[in-house]
Order: C-alpha cells, then sequence, then structure tokens
C-alpha cells in the first residue's frame, strides 16, 4: 500500500479508499453479511486505512458494519473514517436535506452507528439549495467545534458551490466521481487540489466495468446503481467502452497478466491531482487483488495510451 498526505488535513491516507455502498447490501450484488464484515476487516488488514462511508448507504447499514469492525479490531486511530450528511436513504428512496437540525440529526447516528466520538471527515454528500449554504456550514463549523468531526469537505459540488462554502467554513476535501470512463470533473478536481484539498475520486472503477467483469452488455434490475445511478452501461457508451478494455487487455498482458482493475486504479491515483481511489467492493479475495495495484508502475507511455484512447472513443 502508498499512504499519502490528504490535502492538509494532517492525514497521511492510503491511497485506495475502502468504498461501502455495495458493502451496504442495497442497490448492488447480494452477499450475507459475513462476506461484506470481512470485506472490511480484509481492506484494514490489507493495508487501507481509509474508509468511506455514509447514512445513505441503506440506511446506515454501512456505518453499522464498520463500526463494528474498527471496534472489534480495536484499531479506531488506525483509520481515517470518512461519512457524509445531508443525503438519507429512507424506504427505498434517497431523501436531501441539508437543514441544520437534519445533519444535528443525522451527525448523531452517523456517530452511534460507527461506535466512535468523531469523524475524521464529514462531507456534505450533494448540495441542497433549498438551505442556504450559510446555515450548513454554521452547522458543521459548530459540530467542529465539538470535536464530533475533525475535518469538513464536500461531494458532488461544483466549483462555484466550493468557492460558496469556503466563505463560511474551511473545506479541506472534495469527493467527485472520477475514473477512466468519467472525467468531467477532471478540470475541477485540479483546481480544488491546488487549493489545497484533499481529492478522493469515487467510481474509479467505473461501477466494475473497467475490471473487465463484463464484456457483454449486462442487465441490471431498475435498482441496481450500475442502471440507476452509473451511465456506463448504456449504449453506445457500453461498446465505446468496450474498446478501451480491449485496449487495457493489451496492457495487462505486457505486465504478466495483471488484473485490469489495478490498470484503472494506477491510471487514477498517478493523476497528481488524485490523493486517493475509493474503490467499492465486496469481496476479500478481490481486496486483495485491487491493493496488488502499486506491485508495478503503470508507465508514463501507457498512461498517455490510455488517455488518447479514452479521448478517442469516449470524448469525442
Ligand atoms: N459521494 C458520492 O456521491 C458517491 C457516489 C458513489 C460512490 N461513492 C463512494 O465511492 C465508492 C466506490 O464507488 P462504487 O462502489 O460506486 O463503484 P466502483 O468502486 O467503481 O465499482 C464497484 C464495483 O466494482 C467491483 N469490483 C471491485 N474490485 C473488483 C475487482 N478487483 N474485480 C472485479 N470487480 C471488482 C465491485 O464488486 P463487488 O462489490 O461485488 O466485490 C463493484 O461491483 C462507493 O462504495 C462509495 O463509498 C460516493
Amino acid at each position: 500500500m502508498i499512504y499519502t498526505p490528504f490535502g492538509q488535513t494532517g492525514c497521511c491516507v492510503s491511497e485506495i479508499a475502502l468504498g461501502t455502498w455495495g458493502i451496504s447490501g442495497s442497490g448492488w450484488d447480494e452477499n450475507s453479511e459475513d462476506v461484506r464484515l470481512d470485506a472490511i476487516r480484509s481492506a484494514i488488514e490489507s493495508g487501507i486505512n481509509f474508509i468511506d462511508t455514509a447514512p445513505a448507504y441503506n440506511g446506515g447499514i454501512a456505518e453499522d458494519y464498520v463500526g463494528r469492525v474498527v471496534q472489534k479490531m480495536g484499531i479506531r486511530d488506525k483509520v481515517y473514517i470518512v461519512t457524509k450528511c445531508g443525503t438519507e436513504f429512507v424506504n427505498g428512496k434517497y431523501v436531501r436535506s441539508c437543514a441544520p437540525s437534519v445533519i444535528l440529526r443525522e451527525c448523531e447516528t452517523s456517530l452511534r452507528n460507527l461506535r466512535t466520538d468523531y469523524i475524521d471527515l464529514y462531507l456534505i454528500h450533494w448540495p441542497d439549495a433549498s438551505v442556504p449554504i450559510a446555515e450548513t456550514m454554521e452547522t458543521l463549523n459548530n459540530l467542529k467545534q465539538q470535536g464530533k468531526i475533525r475535518h469538513i469537505g464536500v461531494s458532488n459540488f461544483s466549483r462555484e458551490q466550493i468557492i460558496e462554502a469556503s466563505k463560511y467554513g474551511l473545506i479541506e476535501a472534495y469527493q467527485p466521481q472520477y475514473s477512466m470512463v468519467f472525467r468531467s470533473n477532471e478540470n475541477q478536481m485540479k483546481w480544488a487540489a491546488e487549493q489545497g484539498m484533499g481529492i478522493m475520486a469515487y467510481g474509479s472503477l467505473g461501477a466494475g466495468i473497467l475490471t473487465g467483469t463484463y464484456r457483454k452488455r449486462p442487465k441490471f434490475p431498475p435498482t441496481d446503481n450500475r442502471s440507476r445511478f452509473y451511465k456506463h452501461f448504456k449504449e453506445p457508451k457500453f461498446s465505446r467502452i468496450m474498446k478501451l478494455v480491449s485496449l487495457m487487455d493489451v496492457i495487462a498482458e505486457v505486465h504478466g497478466g495483471i488484473p485490469l482493475a489495478q490498470i484503472a486504479i494506477n491510471w487514477c491515483v498517478q493523476k497528481p491531482f488524485v490523493s486517493s481511489s475509493i474503490v467499492g467492493v465486496q469481496h476479500r479475495e478481490r481486496i486483495m487483488e485491487n491493493c496488488g495495484s502499486f506491485d508495478w508502475v503503470l508507465t508514463d507511455e501507457e498512461a498517455a495510451i490510455l488517455d488518447a484512447a479514452i479521448k478517442l472513443y469516449l470524448e469525442q
């Protein structure tokens, strides 16, 4: 594992963060609770010290799992836990509100679920235009003063929204979607990194499409996040991505048959403006595989070939 300073927070985080949306058990492949808890345990055992979760991930179940494993392993001071506010999952629906009373309630619930008395990094999950950002930030600043959260960040914000939020408090982290198949946030990620924010990219495996698992277009139920949230599995995008995946096959062979997921992870974290790549994964074997990403180096020439292919296949 490689560790890196996370912006100016003083935290030194693993360049792979564990994503827990799938582990929550809603909107992804179904696995037993034992498998999902074991995924968190094996990520920590493999050197991952950065864990991303949210109340929105199956109504707090992901947070509860993280809390249970971290407590049982007795390693609270060895991991950085990121959770979020402003989006909840109620009766199968995502409900957004950044109202102060909602955030205060959510924070207490997250602390309870996580079995901790502080959250390392607390992110506003999505912008909420119905609540003045000044009110939301004031609430977060108070939570920080009380020691319940250590750092404040945002996810899915535009550059303008980050600038506006920064007028009312210190934004130390930015979590956008970013992968070989989703680069539209790149300019504002570069800008945010220049401002000193830590950048954690989500969906770095393109919801799994960059692992080579799918060679024919899969059919997911409408509630599955691979059809509901991500757009990579719809035509014509799917066929275009398959051309990119074929190129990844060639690079994988050059490196002795490494898993394609490792190429996608390296491509992401080698970008100088990315601090850590959040990878959602529910299986111990896949976690070990992903954590092998830094056992080899994606050369500058290979990264440039991939960038050119992305431009050719996906950005024209
Ligand atoms: N802030 C936000 O709004 C936001 C939005 C989306 C996601 N996120 C965060 O970012 C995390 C990562 O994104 P994501 O989970 O949506 O997508 P992702 O990490 O791009 O892809 C997850 C998929 O990749 C599969 N996978 C992982 N490693 C693999 C390997 N080595 N070989 C084959 N398949 C592999 C997983 O399978 P299995 O799970 O079946 O093992 C899962 O189906 C989330 O879990 C969440 O914490 C944040």
